[in-house]
């Protein structure tokens, strides 16, 4: 499986979130390597899945605020959306600490499919959004 590299089309136009995901893929990269690299034990692997539970969560939090404060129409839909991506995270990061949980292929994937159709069809909608608004608000002279 390839590696996850930025792409333009990953972009949203909102500076803030661009910034995030950035960082996202940076961290599912990382943990793409520690997989195929195969030399790491379970408190690396908890490591980053803690760090990227910590980050999905201010990340999920920052866009759900831009969302209520732009009323932005498909809040509810992205938000539960939002919350299997966690409720995923969250178990990995469980059974790794209850000494079950491994890296799989399985995961990993997940990670990265959820991501990449998670930035490319919901948040790709709050960019469209977003310029439709700043369009608008020009127009009519905000
Ligand atoms: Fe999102
Ligand atoms: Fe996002």
């Amino acid at each position: 499986m390839a590696k996850q590299k930025w792409d333009s089309r990953y972009s949203t136009g909102i500076e803030r979130i661009d910034h995030d995901h950035r960082e996202l893929l940076a961290l599912i990269d990382r943990i793409h390597d520690m997989f195929v690299q195969g030399r790491y034990g379970k408190s690396d692997y908890l490591g980053v899945l803690e760090s990227l539970s910590d980050y999905v969560a201010g990340h999920f939090a920052f866009e759900e605020k831009w969302m209520a404060e732009h009323n932005y129409p498909g809040l509810s839909e992205h938000r539960l959306d939002h919350e299997r991506f966690s409720r995923e995270v969250s178990k990995a990061v469980d059974s790794f600490k209850n000494g079950v949980g491994g890296l799989t292929l399985t995961l990993l994937t997940f990670l990265k499919v959820w991501l990449i159709s998670h930035i490319t069809v919901l948040d790709a909608d709050l960019g469209r959004f977003d310029r439709e608004r700043c369009g608008h608000a020009s127009v009519i002279g905000f």
